[in-house]
């Protein structure tokens, strides 16, 4: 797919999460190493970022590294950590150029101090930016991230016995300020969220790719954008709620 349809053109997500999966195997499958499938994999990153510009979505987050990936080699672990700082350190004057701001979601403090300091440098120069966002999910788990969310909504409203809104304690998770994602992208076909933005996710579409990341370029980006204009999101409702004039002919 080359170009997408007005109709689908006006359907897009606001906010699409992606669950960059494969890049081992698509380098075990060239008998290379598995940081040669991640320095490809953020390559790839860059196509897709570029396409969410063209085609205008404006909030994308990216699952660059969970809690569950500490568990890795430390070559690996090392590696991605270059990676993302030469990324940073690259993209920085074109974020300023396009107006992108960075924001990420995770426990910083466990990852080494460079690249603690590259991301949060990155932060703090383009948090003025207002065209575009992007989110790096680093060292995050959904799970620790909600129970950090009770504990801290707990020391600020001592003794209370009142079950919050969602509107009252989403404020006290990690993606605060960002809207929830409309479509949830996995590559590599996988059908699993890998402790990823749980709650978030209660009413994202989900859309699970064949192809591994590196692969998952922009013709394929609009394949998922594509797919998701031609769902109905129906949030609980009746098919009839939703588009009443289309069932009353
Ligand atoms: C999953 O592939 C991918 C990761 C664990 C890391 C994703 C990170 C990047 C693409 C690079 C860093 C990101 C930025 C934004 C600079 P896998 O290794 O689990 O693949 P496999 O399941 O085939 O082994």
């Amino acid at each position: 797919m080359n170009q997408l349809s007005p109709e689908e053109k006006n359907n897009l997500p606001r906010h699409v999460a992606l669950i960059m999966d494969g890049n081992g195997r698509w380098a075990k499958s060239r008998r290379m190493p598995r940081l040669f499938g991640h320095r490809n994999g953020v390559e790839n990153v860059r196509a897709v970022v570029n396409t969410a510009k063209e085609v205008g979505v404006p909030y994308i987050t990216l699952y660059a590294f969970s809690t569950e990936n500490q568990n890795r080699p430390s070559d690996e672990k090392s590696g991605l950590m270059k990676l993302l700082e030469e990324f940073l350190k690259k993209e920085l004057s074109s974020m300023m150029e396009d107006g992108i701001r960075l924001r990420a979601i995770g426990d910083l403090s466990g990852l080494p101090d460079f690249a603690q300091k590259i991301v949060e440098d990155t932060i703090e120069q383009t948090q003025e930016n207002e065209n575009w966002n992007l989110t790096l999910a680093l060292n995050y788990g959904s799970r620790q991230e909600v129970l950090k969310a009770v504990s801290k909504y707990a020391q600020n409203h001592p003794g209370s016995a009142n079950v919050p809104t969602w509107e009252q304690f989403s404020p006290y998770l990690e993606t605060a300020g960002l809207p929830d994602p409309d479509l949830i992208i996995r590559t590599s076909g996988e059908f699993r969220l890998s402790n990823f933005l749980l709650l978030q996710a209660a009413y994202a579409e989900i859309f699970v790719s064949p192809l591994h990341w590196p692969d998952f370029g922009r013709d394929a980006f609009l394949e998922a954008l594509a797919d998701y204009a031609r769902r109905e999101r129906r949030f609980g409702k009746t098919s009839e709620q939703i588009q009443p004039s289309v069932h009353i002919l």
